[in-house]
């Protein structure tokens, strides 16, 4: 998707303000998540995002981003990104990622994450949790690293060590830079290359977000042009984070704890601007 632009390298300020629009998407999504319960449609979840945004002064990044009509994206069991917020009804059982981004000042955050309803399948409680638990490792690889491909190593590594049945790492969606605008070089993967990826450098800031299967890891685009589902039907999770490195190291802008519980379970001090 992105080639060889220059990369946007955030100032300690600018990176407040990240952090800024960070916060809001953490309460948007936990409002949604407290929200979410079968019964519920999809729509009603955007309008509670979309409350938790306007209240705190923030505006919506997805709302109008190549015309796309909503505040979130609801993606609901084969769906794996870019589902619209619809009257479609939430059903026990289902598996319910719901992705957000605000811009405050004109900073972006953009986070993501998965639940299941109850009765919840254990297989799709497996799912997600390998799907979030790949993404802190990739996030926590950032810290280590020199060059931007770790993450892609860690989160595939996170999915091969994973027990159950064989998982599908999504290729045809990726992770991004982050900053002035929603979506900026680089990609971020989330699998191996033989490339190891550009140099890691302080003020870089970017969007970490496996999308994981329950199968086949293949995709198509539905009819109203923004629904992604796997071909083969298979449930899928989604979990994103905006990450800021920095030169203190690096700093979760869209974790309300800044990162610290996950990335102390890995070995990593989370470092904040303030
Ligand atoms: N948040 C998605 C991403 O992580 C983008 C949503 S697309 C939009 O890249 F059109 F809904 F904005
Ligand atoms: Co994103």
């Amino acid at each position: 998707m992105f080639g060889r632009e220059r990369i946007e390298l955030k100032t300690p300020d600018q990176v407040l303000l990240m952090r800024r629009a960070g916060l809001v998407v953490a309460d948007a999504l936990a409002a949604t998540r407290a929200a979410a319960r079968p019964g519920v449609t999809t729509a009603d979840l955007d309008a509670v995002a979309a409350r938790v945004i306007e209240d705190a002064g923030a505006t919506p990044s997805f709302l109008g981003y190549e015309g796309y009509p909503a505040t979130i994206c609801v993606s609901v069991n084969d769906e794996v990104v870019h589902g619209i917020p619809s009257g479609r009804v939430l059903e026990p059982g289902d598996v319910v990622s719901i992705d957000c981004g605000a811009v405050v000042e004109g900073w972006h955050g953009d986070s993501a994450l998965t639940l299941v309803l109850p009765e919840a399948d254990p297989a799709d409680l497996a799912l997600s949790a390998v799907t979030e638990r790949a993404m802190w490792d990739g996030i926590a690889a950032l810290a280590g690293a020199d060059r931007l491909g770790a993450v892609g190593e860690a989160v595939e590594q996170a999915v091969e060590d994973a027990d159950g049945p064989d998982l599908g790492i999504v290729q045809d969606y990726v992770g991004h830079g982050i900053g002035s605008a929603m979506h900026q070089p680089p990609d971020v993967l989330n699998y191996r290359t033989r490339d190891r990826g550009l140099r890691l450098r302080p003020g870089m800031c970017l969007a970490v977000e496996p999308m994981i299967t329950r199968g086949d890891p293949g995709t198509e685009v539905l009819e109203d042009d923004w629904t992604v589902v796997t071909v083969d039907g298979s449930r899928a999770a989604h979990w994103e984070h905006t990450v800021a490195l920095h030169e203190g190291g690096i700093w979760v802008l869209t974790a309300v704890d800044g990162g610290a519980a996950e990335l102390a379970a890995r070995g990593v001090a989370v470092a904040p601007l303030a």
